[in-house]
């Protein structure tokens, strides 16, 4: 399986609907795993907006996975730099696979790219997050090297 899996670059807008639709799939399992209120309800008109929204940037890696030409999974990341410290790093912002696909090594293949990315843009380590809960992705970063680092910390206004 994993020899059939193409990563390249995002074609927009011929890869959006697909992309709408793995995201979708990502945020219903963001609310499977995390039952509290959403901030924001799950919307496809809202998802579209966004994918619609995107503009081309050397210092993001916007990465689609291909299975015998359908896209199945996808990847976003960003360089990070601060000039005062010399800091170069990357930032994971998406991965996602496609219910079907899921557990069959494209999210693995969809890291080693964003990495390869990653380290041709002088990144000198990678950085994301995931949700405490989301057991399956941090066990997925885990083996392939990612270490816990900081704990994001949240307070809702609505909640008050
Ligand atoms: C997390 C995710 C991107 C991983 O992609 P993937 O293609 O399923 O991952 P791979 O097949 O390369 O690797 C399998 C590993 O992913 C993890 N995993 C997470 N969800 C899984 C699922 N539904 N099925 C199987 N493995 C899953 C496991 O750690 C698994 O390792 P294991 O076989 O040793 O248990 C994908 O499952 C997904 O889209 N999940 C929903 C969205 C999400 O949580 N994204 C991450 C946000 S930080």
């Amino acid at each position: 399986v994993a020899a059939s899996i193409v990563v390249r670059p995002y074609r927009l807008p011929a890869d959006a609907e697909a992309l709408v639709r793995i995201f979708d799939e990502s945020w219903q399992h963001h609310e499977d795993i995390d039952p509290k209120p959403r901030m924001v309800p799950r919307s496809l008109d809202v998802i579209r907006r966004r994918f619609a929204a995107i503009v081309p940037d050397p210092d993001r890696a916007l990465l689609v996975a291909e299975v015998d030409g359908e896209v199945v999974g996808l990847a976003e990341a960003r360089m990070r730099r601060d000039e005062s410290s010399g800091f170069v790093g990357a930032y994971v912002e998406e991965l996602a696979v496609t219910v079907a696909w899921r557990g069959r090594g494209v999210g693995t293949r969809l890291m080693a790219e964003v990495e390869r990315w990653a380290r041709q843009h002088g990144a000198r380590s990678v950085a994301l997050d995931t949700m405490e809960t989301n057991a399956g992705a941090r066990r997925l970063y885990e083996r392939l090297g990612y270490t816990t680092r900081a704990v994001i910390m949240a307070k809702r206004f609505d909640r008050e």
